[in-house]
């Protein structure tokens, strides 16, 4: 009788502490999807730096990533990690098929103009707390997703020089350089290749080191102003290969943060 009159209590403290259980449940399997690459598995042979190989390792939604890209020009002296640069250079031309190894920027007729390059400099990227990847100048093979070498030694204060002086180029401590092979587009599309096709892919690339840099709350830049010679030499690029993008990327002094309300009470006001 006494169990039949608190069974009400008894009945909704059951429901409470399963709905407790169910959101505690599903907290955990969302932690748990997060799959963090090992920074052990990066490997350097003959000089030759195979990275940790890509997985999703932030919870920055695509939502937010847009909400707080923002062109970040001043930097930390801290280092990349191994791991985010990684994920930098996957976003930016890295597989995601592995039937045809397309990529995550789309490109006019899947010809894949564009090269990477990444500048590496002093103590720029950490492999763990006490070393960092030689400084230099490499060249990302996205099929391996690997980065082999072009030239070893800092060249941070020779691309800024090149970029007209732009203080963030010196000082961040890693710029991926895109360059294209603008023949690969324009055999198939001729002049529109040249003038929409391959200028459309480099800004779908640089868009997605924007995200990607956000998503890992660090900081970037897409730097078009250049000598195109001074940054071909500098970096090596070959004869048919044109620098159109140097993207500095540091961890940012000032991360820039803004909420969607802010957006809605801006867009409301426009409304009137
Ligand atoms: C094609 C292009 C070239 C750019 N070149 C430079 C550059 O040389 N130096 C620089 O500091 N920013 C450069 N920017 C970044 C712009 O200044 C920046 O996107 C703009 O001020 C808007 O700010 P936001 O990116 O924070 O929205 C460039 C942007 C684009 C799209």
């Amino acid at each position: 009788m006494v169990f039949g009159r608190a069974f009400p209590w008894v009945a909704s403290i059951i429901i409470t502490l399963l709905l407790i259980g169910y959101v505690v449940a599903v907290h955990l399997l969302r932690v748990s999807e997060v799959v963090m690459p090992s920074p052990l598995t990066v490997r350097v042979v003959n000089k030759t730096v195979y990275l940790p190989l890509p997985g999703r390792i932030t919870n920055i939604s695509v939502e937010e990533a847009l909400l707080w890209r923002r062109s970040i020009r001043e930097y930390t002296d801290r280092p990349l990690t191994v791991v985010q640069l990684s994920m930098l250079l996957w976003a930016a031309y890295g597989v995601n098929d592995v039937r045809w190894g397309f990529k995550t920027t789309p490109s006019a007729g899947a010809t894949y103009p564009l090269e990477i390059y990444v500048v590496i400099g002093e103590r720029g990227v950490a492999l763990n707390e006490t070393h960092y990847l030689e400084a230099g100048v490499y060249k990302y093979d996205p099929y391996t997703h690997s980065l082999k070498p072009v030239k070893l030694g800092d060249v941070r204060k020779e691309l800024q020089e090149a970029a007209l002086g732009q203080e963030w180029v010196g000082k961040a401590p890693v710029s991926i350089v895109i360059a294209a092979v603008f023949e690969r587009t324009t055999r198939i599309y001729g002049e529109r290749g040249r003038l929409r096709y391959v200028p459309m892919e480099v800004g779908h690339a640089g868009q997605n080191i924007y995200l990607m840099a956000t998503a890992l709350e660090l900081g970037t830049v897409v730097v078009g102003a250049f000598y195109d010679d001074q940054v071909s030499s500098v970096i090596s690029l070959q004869p048919n290969e044109v620098p159109l993008y140097i993207v500095p990327v540091g961890v940012p002094k000032t991360p820039y943060r803004i909420s969607f309300s802010d957006i809605a009470r801006f867009i409301e006001s426009k409304r009137g």
